[in-house]
């Protein structure tokens, strides 16, 4: 059996990886940084041609050591194919660990340390690959590359620009009650066809296809699996698949902080069902 891999950091990335700030610089009342570094999802080899700048890992990047592979990761990654980049992508998000709690993402946005980093990976990536366009998911994000683009490297940058609701806007945005989740999603359908109508025959697909808007939702059909090649090599194929298979269980929350229950998704579940004895 063959299948492709993600080869791992190299050149101008590999001290990124090598020394990056710990909790000296991530306070660990806002960010699970016991769960380790998550730096990057795509393309480092030159070929990338769109950068996506996401907000936090959460459960299924924890896992996979790649970022937006769960659902939030999904729903960009079809976002993208419409774009016609199925290949020539490379996803960093705004922060290195998970946000834990309430607001720790909006207080630790603009603290130099982690702004300091954040801007070296987003100068490793457009001044190593011919970027064409960056889409910032969410506000932070969206925070996040104005603060860059107001550096030296930032101002030289000539990539087209637009920001989007986050993929789980629908989620988050009606847990309060003020919106329902259906008027959530069709927010979110109408800033991705914003970021459509923008970038479409702007940045050079590597299949090219026909503009095609969302429609008031995103259905299973507009998500698109991780493919094999994102993935460090020996993740079994379910990991990139559709299916959730990770989630944070616990009785309390510090069992939950520090547990992350994997399930193989029950249609991989492929081995021969023996007998109880
Ligand atoms: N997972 C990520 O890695 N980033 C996001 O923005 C959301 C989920």
């Amino acid at each position: 059996m063959a299948r492709e891999f993600d080869p791992g950091y190299s050149g101008p990335y590999r001290p990124l990886v090598e020394s990056y700030p710990d909790e000296s610089v991530y306070p660990l009342d806002s960010f699970r940084v016991e769960w380790g570094p998550i730096f990057h999802r795509g393309r480092l080899d030159g070929s990338a041609r769109v950068l996506v700048i996401g907000q936090d890992p959460a459960t299924h990047e924890a896992i996979t050591r790649r970022i937006l592979v769960g659902e939030a990761g999904q729903r960009t990654q079809g976002l993208l194919a419409r774009l016609g980049i199925t290949r020539s992508y490379v996803l960093i998000n705004t922060f290195l660990y998970s946000v834990y709690g309430q607001g720790g993402g909006t207080r630790h946005i603009a603290d130099q340390g982690i702004a300091d980093y954040r801007h070296r990976w987003i100068d490793a990536v457009v001044q190593d690959q011919h970027i064409e366009a960056i889409i910032s998911l969410g506000q932070l994000a969206d925070q996040a590359y104005t603060a860059w683009k107001k550096t030296p490297s930032g101002t030289a940058s000539t990539a087209a620009y637009m920001t989007v609701r986050h993929p789980t806007y629908p989620e988050s945005a009606s847990r309060t009650g003020s919106i329902t989740k259906a008027e959530a999603f069709q927010k979110l359908c109408d800033s991705w066809n914003l970021a459509l109508d923008a970038l479409h025959g702007v940045v050079t697909p590597d299949a090219p296809v026909a503009l095609r808007h969302y429609g008031s939702t995103i259905t299973p059909a507009d998500l698109a699996p991780i493919p094999d090649v994102d993935l460090p090599a020996g993740l079994p194929a379910w990991m990139g698949d559709l299916d959730a298979w990770a989630a944070r269980t616990g009785v309390d929350a510090q069992h939950k902080r520090a547990t992350i229950t994997v399930t193989v998704p029950t249609r991989f579940r492929t081995w021969p069902v023996l007998q109880e004895p």
